[in-house]
């Protein structure tokens, strides 16, 4: 099944702290990189390097033509991309000494997006596949809504989050991919173990996907919940593991392979990322996370919690 990603497109100025900076103080980063990211950008890539077809649909300015040259690079169909006025959206990340990182977005033209743009590409997408976005560009609410109209499927990775996602309508997504902070706003509820309850009691035929980070994660389909730990491995730069999780499951579930297998899959596929540094450029090829998983170099897989 075919993957029509409006998502979010990204230049990410990288720098490197040995801690995040704190508020009113002032930090010289160790260093400064220019990436390709944003989490659009990011999933179309994971998915395309899983396997999946993968459209991207999005919008960049003058300054973002390498951006959709790393998409065509990663097997994505740009086709349906489009220049608008202003900047590119960006990101400035700062990644510390373990890893970690922090995020400040500007939109830019990920917010620009109109109706007529969004008809036309789904009209140009067709009435098969699946259509998948994340909460970093505008109208998100209006795509759901006609995607479901035109019988596509939809799977929502609502990040990050903001008081907006209350207002789309939820019910008629197929996947919700959160990871706890979401999970608990969207759930409106303090504690892990209540998230998927409460989605699925606001929600009843959603499928949920909620990710934990190092605890791994837990999906609910169809009323069956399935959980997964997660690698021990020693991570250089998360950024960008959520996106190739997202791609990656996404991969197993469109190819009809069970929660569990699709759930390791992507937990090896962003074990692998977060041993790189970078976003798009941290995500494996799946010949790589194939022989990770068949080789064990990824060491022991821990137990779901
Ligand atoms: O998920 C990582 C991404 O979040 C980065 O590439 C950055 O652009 C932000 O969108």
């Amino acid at each position: 099944m075919r993957i029509l990603n409006f998502g979010s497109i990204n230049i990410d100025y990288v720098y490197r702290v040995d801690q995040f900076v704190k508020p009113g103080e002032t930090k010289t980063c160790q260093s400064l990189t220019i990436n390709a990211g944003g989490k659009g950008l990011n999933q179309s890539i994971a998915a395309a390097r899983a396997g999946n077809t993968v459209l991207h649909a999005g919008l960049i300015g003058s300054d973002g033509q390498f951006l959709a040259d790393k998409l065509n690079l990663a097997g994505v169909n740009t086709s349906l991309m489009a220049r608008a006025t202003g900047v590119s959206g960006h990101a400035i990340i700062q990644v510390d000494d373990d890893g970690q990182n922090c995020i400040l977005l500007y939109g830019g033209t990920n917010k620009q997006l109109d109706e007529t743009y969004i008809d036309q590409a789904l009209e140009r997408f067709g009435r098969n596949g699946l259509v998948l976005l994340q909460n970093e560009t505008n109208l998100v609410g209006y795509i759901i809504a006609h995607a479901h109209q035109r019988g596509l499927k939809i799977a929502l990775n609502a990040a990050p989050y903001g008081p907006m996602l209350h207002d789309y309508p939820l019910d008629l997504l197929d996947w919700l991919i959160v990871n706890e902070v979401e999970g608990a706003e969207i759930a409106c509820c303090s504690e892990i173990d209540e998230i998927l309850p409460a989605l699925r009691a606001r929600y009843p035929k959603l499928n949920i996907l909620l990710t934990l980070g190092k605890r791994g994660a837990r999906c609910l389909c169809q009323d069956q919940l399935t959980t997964i730990g997660s690698y021990q491995v020693q991570a250089v730069d998360t950024t960008a593991a959520g996106d190739t999780f997202t791609g990656y499951f996404l991969y197993g579930v469109l190819h009809d392979l069970p929660i569990e297998a699709s759930l390791k899959l992507a937990t090896a596929a962003s074990a692998l990322c977060v041993q790189k540094v970078g976003a798009a450029d941290s995500i494996p090829a799946k010949t790589e996370v194939d022989s990770a998983i068949e080789q064990d170099l990824l060491g022991p897989l821990g137990r779901g919690v």
